[in-house]
């Protein structure tokens, strides 16, 4: 059976049936790749993965980039040091499982604190609490070409300071000084606006807020303009909700999205194992 792909809102997402991860046809593969050139994130639904399918998969798209270094530096399931684990879930020892906790983590797009970041995550879920935990996907080439003119005057050909301090759950990285002040803090700079090199399409590159700034500009002007460039990307138009069921693989293009996450009851569990496919490109700027 071939694969199908609906796309789930007009700025961001598609989700693709028809699919099982663990055996699929180079052709059928092609398809799911282009859907996710084409659509920045998609979702397929009632997979039956174990870590080394979820790894398979994943090598089809390139080769994996390590997991982030996060509050408790980086966690992987034993054997599996390409696995990042997203939990809220305790050891036998009461240490986490996993990062992020059961808190909101906030828009971002993944370690773009890196002069080359990933260009794709994989999150794959085990454990799912019974509400909240829901992610968010926000589609930063159609808030790019919404861009309204003086907005994009004021960032064109500009670079923005990516900060590697904080994760998006507000924890501070292992080993990393703590910092409010962009310039001094670990990251790299990027260009605000990127041409992606796989659709050739120019995307809002806007990392994470904490931390951020534009090159150019005192600290408050670039905090002001931040403020509205934030407020422009986020807007419901550009945004797609997924709420999680067991077996849902969620894969999204790092240069094209940002994602944030739900909080939820602590007392739950959640499980998630995520992937990461290595950068082909340093982020290059749109130039028209
Ligand atoms: C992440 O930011 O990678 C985690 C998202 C999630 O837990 O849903």
């Amino acid at each position: 059976m071939a694969v199908t792909v609906r796309a789930v809102t007009p700025a961001v997402g598609a989700e693709i049936s028809g699919a099982d991860l663990r055996g699929l046809s180079d052709s059928d593969f092609a398809a799911i790749e282009r859907a996710w050139t084409n659509h920045s994130m998609i979702l397929l639904r009632g997979q039956k993965l174990s870590d080394d399918d979820l790894l398979a998969f994943s090598r089809r798209f390139g080769a994996l980039d390590p997991p982030p270094n996060q509050e408790r530096g980086r966690i992987s399931p034993p054997g599996y040091p390409d696995i990042y684990v997203v939990s809220n879930v305790l050891d036998g020892k009461g240490d986490p499982i996993g990062a992020l906790g059961a808190g909101e983590a906030v828009w971002h797009t993944d370690m773009s604190y890196l002069d080359t970041p990933p260009d794709a995550s994989m999150l794959y879920s085990l454990e799912i609490p019974p509400s909240g935990g829901n992610t968010w996907f926000c589609g930063m080439q159609a808030a790019c070409d919404a861009l309204p003119a003086d907005l994009l005057a004021k960032i064109k050909g500009r670079r923005i300071k990516h900060d590697g301090t904080y994760n998006s759950g507000g924890y501070l990285r292992k080993g990393v000084t703590p910092t409010d002040d962009p310039m001094a803090a670990p990251g790299a700079w990027h260009p605000a606006i990127l041409r992606h090199p796989a659709n050739g399409r120019a995307t809002l590159y806007l990392g994470r807020r904490r931390n951020s700034y534009i090159e150019g500009y005192s600290r408050v002007e670039s905090d002001a303009l931040l403020e509205a460039l934030w407020a422009h990307a986020t807007q419901p138009r550009f945004v797609y909700e997924h709420v999680w069921k067991l077996g849902d693989l969620v894969m999204w293009d790092n240069r094209s999205t940002m994602h944030r996450r739900d909080p939820f009851d602590g007392e739950a569990r959640r499980i998630m194992h995520r992937t990461q496919i290595k950068g082909s490109h340093k982020p290059v700027a749109f130039a028209a």
